[in-house]
């Protein structure tokens, strides 16, 4: 019953009918601030553990609740010696002379081997579960992640096609897998330190340019689970979260070919395409379409301006120099912006560049 108070409620699943009024007031307030990131998919109490939706969350809960035991007895009982002492030990007269105390050998050695002892079993358990989670079991679930500045990209070698980007923009699913079956990510980033983190699975490692490192988890909950860098990467390192989604394995493949490939639908426009792969391929990481630059210039009027580079030459923005700009991002720079953008050759295709030009395009 104590364990509860540190246990999230149950907040993936649908709000008990009591809540839906607070929740319809929340949804109230996220439609009037839409230009801010998107909340998280679990609300928390900040006193809480976050959601278990692991194997490993159970381990790591146990090893931090008997460590917050552990901090809690020996805070009461050395503030109350402490206490106790004060006052026995009181100045009862002006004059009062300090007897002479030495020591006492049998307390001092207990107060060394007593929390070595318990340093010990911390150690010895906190190995035990750091080994179990380092190692993956055989056939994981492959999957790549990449981070940099600000978006994760999410790859299956087995799903080739397959990507997935976060978003500060719905949709804003950012890595899938199923239910109940080992998963190990391989990542690394194209730019500068990120860490990758799902506070729902308990697994966190930095994401590192120039090497490749790994954690392995296996999701016990259908839901969506907050994906969060908790690395400052810079300007918009709060932008870098993203959605978890645990589906049932049955659904898995489906979903993720659905969610993952980027084609244009029947009907839609080239420009509508060309919206949805600025959200869903990082653009909108760097490019507001309201006017406001961010690290990135702003694309709202845009198209047909004539931009000074900063080589002192200028250019015409239409569409050769938008491709080149998609493709070598970093041979002619507006003047003013820092030459940070990643190449997305051999990400987007002629077809969805054109799409993205058309799009452009329609921002007046
Ligand atoms: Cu990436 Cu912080």
């Amino acid at each position: 019953m104590i364990l509860s108070l540190f246990t999230a409620p149950e907040n993936a699943d649908a709000p008990p009918p009591a809540a839906e009024g607070a929740a319809e007031a929340a949804a109230d307030v996220v439609a009037a601030v839409s230009q801010a990131p998107l909340p998280p998919v679990e609300t928390a109490h900040p006193w809480a553990l976050p959601t278990a939706a692991s194997t490993f969350a159970e381990d790591t809960d146990n090893l931090y609740l008997f460590i917050t035991a552990l901090d809690t007895l020996f805070f009461v009982l050395i503030m109350g010696a402490m206490g106790y002492f004060m006052w026995k030990y009181r100045r009862r007269s002006k004059d009062q002379k300090t007897s002479s105390i030495t020591h006492s050998g049998v307390i001092e050695f207990l107060w060394s081997a007593i929390p070595t002892v318990l340093l010990l079993v911390i150690f010895v358990w906190g190995e035990c579960d750091f080994v179990r989670q380092s190692v993956a079991p055989a056939d994981p679930l492959e999957v790549r992640v990449t981070g940099q500045k600000w978006y994760w990209t999410v790859e299956y070698p087995k799903y080739p096609g397959v990507s997935l980007n976060s978003s500060t923009e719905e949709p804003a699913l950012t890595l899938m897998v199923p239910k109940g079956k080992p998963v190990r990510l391989t990542m690394t980033s194209t730019d500068v330190i990120h860490s990758f983190f799902v506070p729902a699975f308990r697994v966190k490692r930095d994401v590192v340019p120039g090497r490749y490192t790994q954690i392995w988890f296996e999701a016990t909950r259908i839901g969506e689970f907050n994906l969060f860098c908790t690395e400052y990467c810079g300007d918009f390192h709060s932008n870098m979260t993203g959605v978890v989604k645990v589906l049932e394995p049955d659904d898995f493949e489906r979903e993720l070919i659905k969610a993952g490939v980027l084609t244009q639908d029947e009907g839609e426009s080239m420009a509508a395409y060309g919206e949805r792969i600025y959200k869903r391929r990082g653009c909108v990481a760097c490019h507001s379409v309201d006017g406001v630059d961010g690290t990135g210039p702003s694309w709202k009027g845009m198209y047909g301006r004539t931009e000074s580079l900063s080589d002192g030459s200028s250019v015409k923005a239409e569409d050769q120099y938008i491709k080149d700009s998609i493709y070598e991002p970093n041979k002619q720079v507006v003047a003013g912006f820092a030459p940070q953008m990643p190449s997305y050759q051999g990400q987007l295709d002629e077809s969805q560049v054109t799409a993205v030009i058309e799009y452009i395009k329609t921002l007046k």
